[in-house]
């Protein structure tokens, strides 16, 4: 394709992509398949590869983030970003409600809006194109995270209808939902890192990684909530920010008009019984001017608007003792340590445990049986501890000691150094370990065998009937009719019987005999291999072709995989070192299942490129960056995303820059030009 066609297939291709995602991330509705969405998006990026200088600053391929972001520069404020005046109280706020009628009569609206618990950001559009996004900082100068923030699926990297001004800034509140926090920090506590304490933790420290393809993996959201410039085209702060949104910008639907004080009270208690149920933090509610004539003859105080006040509402907290410390055994083996506490009224729920996560928390917080101890609702959904009142300890307490056996199965626990949690290593033999196992063999993205689901494994394993993945093949319809047991939850107060019958069991039968046509790649990732999620296992499978060879492959092969680091690779060599899963996997061939790719791995002529890694940068004559992608992996090499020094050659085209060269030449890469490449695979 020639320069200026495309130019402009980049054109139509970056205004469809926009559209999608703002349908999709503002708009909460999505107009295409992921499959054809993934589609456009390659081809933007192969013709961006092609074409550098037309890759455009609002590109939607900026979203997947680059590379390292070697200091975040500083960047002074155009306007100040100022602080709210706090009150807890309805009669401060009725001092406040006066002061305003003092000062711009009795005629006005105020808009409420709640109050996020994030990370506040500025954001300058220029031409409807987001250049710069920048932290709050000390508030008169932050830190430049734009390749960051433009990772964030809900910002809008170009705006979209008309009438936005040419130059303005719009500000907001960067933060993640609680859920998806949830789930990153479960993965961080896994991964055997620090979890974030909170959501707003979370997002503070992502928006300062310096990879933001690192942060475009992180769950971030936006909400905008106030907008700056000199050529506003609304008169009030409300219609400025429904404008905001008809220009593509996520405002939160949780806004009100309110014509008096009493309004703006029923809007304040209606989100502190509601706020559980939004899906992120909020800690209180901001209540504005809405004129913005009127703000400006309100005017400010050194620190705040007085225009605006921020009422808060009383940390989710409340004060307990603490009864024991019990530890929980996870499918992985990592062992929790969770406080039972003395029940405690919290924020409309009775609270009786609190996550203490792992040793280094247990030690930071010094808490022990029979403290006092303050509890807290927060990001989690499970409480934590925040403080402890060691005034009123009993001076002979002793400091906990961490448990040194597995609770479950008594093996003595370990510590991998550099990592926080403890295991139980008795991998192969600790009940709460094998039942989590074969519950993940069964799960839908592994075996996906549901009609296992719900109790039933746990059944079998109560009675007997499995202790391994393996014997769910050698099930018999004799051996399942009938099972029963009633199982009750003593902490809910809850019981639910799992019972066998006929159709139930033909089910389960039907279930494992489907599941023998699940590729190897999901064989291998139903193995549960600590670190070898979906997307290892997919990428180990299509590598190595086979068990057989994953199995043989040395630790230097396995790390030569692309993506594959040290850590996966020790995983992989301590599972098959086990005679125990050598013989799993032995038992689950036998039965039936796929042990092998599908397609055929490159013949041995193609493989001349294997275990090597490349990177090409600059414009090359032959190839779009997705052609020489796939050539690279054709000859059986692998493509990475970004200079290493693991790297083994750099493909320089024409127009990359001497600074980029000295950097890798400094890295002890081989650089090769394009025809050097051809050469190689004898293609000259
Ligand atoms: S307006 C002049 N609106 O609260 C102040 N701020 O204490 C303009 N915040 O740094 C801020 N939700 O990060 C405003 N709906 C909201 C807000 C909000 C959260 C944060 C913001 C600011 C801090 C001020």
């Amino acid at each position: 394709m020639d320069k200026s066609s495309a130019a402009k297939r980049i054109e139509e291709l970056t205004q469809l992509l926009h559209h999608y995602n703002h349908m999709y991330y503002v708009e909460a509705r999505q107009e295409v398949s992921d499959e054809e969405f993934d589609r456009l998006m390659k081809e933007l990026e192969s013709l961006e590869a092609g074409y550098p200088d037309l890759r455009r600053p609002d590109s939607p391929s900026q979203r997947v983030g680059g590379d390292i972001t070697e200091e975040f520069e500083t960047v002074r404020h155009a306007r100040p970003m100022l602080s709210l005046t706090n009150t807890y109280s309805r009669g401060e706020l009725e001092d406040w409600d006066r002061r305003v009628r003092k000062g711009v009569g009795d005629s006005f609206t105020y808009v409420c809006e709640l109050k996020y618990d994030g990370v506040a950001i500025s954001l300058t559009y220029e031409d409807g194109v987001l250049r710069r996004a920048v932290t709050r900082g000390d508030g008169v100068q932050g830190d430049d995270v734009t390749a960051n923030v433009k990772t964030i699926n809900s910002i809008p990297l170009r705006l979209k209808g008309e009438g936005y001004p040419e130059n303005f800034e719009i500000r907001g509140e960067v933060l993640m939902y609680r859920e998806p926090f949830q789930k990153f920090n479960q993965q961080r506590l896994e991964r055997g890192e620090q979890p974030f304490a909170n959501p707003r933790n979370a997002t503070a420290g992502t928006l300062k990684l310096q990879k933001s393809s690192l942060v475009a993996q992180r769950p971030l959201e936006c909400f905008l909530y106030s907008l700056a410039g000199n050529n506003l085209s609304a008169q009030s702060h409300y219609q400025n920010l429904i404008n905001a949104n008809a220009w593509g910008f996520k405002i939160p639907k949780d806004i009100r008009r309110c014509k008096s004080l009493e309004q703006v009270w029923q809007f304040i208690r209606e989100y502190q019984e509601g706020r559980e149920r939004l899906p992120f933090d909020i800690d209180g509610v901001v209540v504005k001017v809405d004129r913005l004539s009127q703000q400006e003859a309100l005017g400010y105080t050194a620190k705040s608007p007085r225009w605006a006040i921020a009422y808060k509402y009383p940390a989710q907290q409340g004060i307990t003792r603490l009864k024991t410390i019990s530890y929980q055994v996870g499918r992985t083996g990592a062992v929790t340590p969770v406080a039972n506490l003395e029940p405690v009224q919290l924020a409309g729920t009775v609270v009786k445990r609190a996550s203490l996560h792992n040793e280094d928390i247990i030690k930071q917080l010094d808490v022990r049986p029979g403290d006092s101890v303050v509890v807290e609702k927060g990001g989690d959904i499970i409480p934590k501890i925040v403080a402890v009142n060691s005034h009123l300890r009993d001076i002979e307490s002793p400091p906990v000691q961490f448990v040194q056996k597995c609770p479950q199965c008594h093996a003595p626990l370990r510590r991998n150094p550099g990592e926080a949690a403890h295991y139980c290593p008795n991998h192969n033999h600790c009940p709460p370990q094998i039942k989590g196992k074969i519950e993940h063999f069964i799960s839908r993205k592994a075996m996906d065998i549901l009609s296992l689901g719900e109790g039933k494994v746990e059944l079998l394993y109560d009675q007997n009937r499995i202790r391994n993945a393996a014997d769910l093949y050698d099930l018999k319809e004799e051996d399942l009719l009938g099972l029963e047991k009633t199982y009750t939850d003593p902490l809910k107060g809850t019981s639910r019987t799992v019972s066998f019958k006929k159709k139930t069991v033909q089910n389960i039968l039907k279930g494992l005999e489907q599941s023998k046509t699940a590729g190897f790649d999901r064989v291998l990732f139903a193995l549960g291999i600590r670190y070898v999620g979906q997307t290892v296992a997919r990428k180990l499978a299509e590598h190595f072709g086979s068990m057989d060879q994953l199995m043989e492959a040395s630790f230097q092969q396995l790390t030569q995989v692309n993506e594959i680091g040290e850590r996966i690779a020790h995983s992989v060599k301590d599972f098959f070192a086990h005679p125990e899963n050598k013989k799993l996997v032995e038992r689950l061939k036998n039965h039936g299942l796929k042990m092998e790719m599908e397609t055929k791995p490159q013949e041995e002529n193609k493989n001349i490129l294997k275990g090597k890694r490349f990177i090409a940068s600059g414009k090359l004559e032959n190839y779009s960056r997705e052609e020489i992608k796939k050539e690279v992996e054709k000859y059986g090499g692998s493509y990475v995303s970004a200079v290493s020094a693991r790297l083994d050659f750099f493909i320089a085209g024409e127009n990359v820059g001497p600074k980029k060269l000295e950097k890798v030449k400094e890295m002890n890469v081989t650089i090769l030009n394009e025809k050097e490449f051809l050469e190689m695979i004898n293609e000259p």
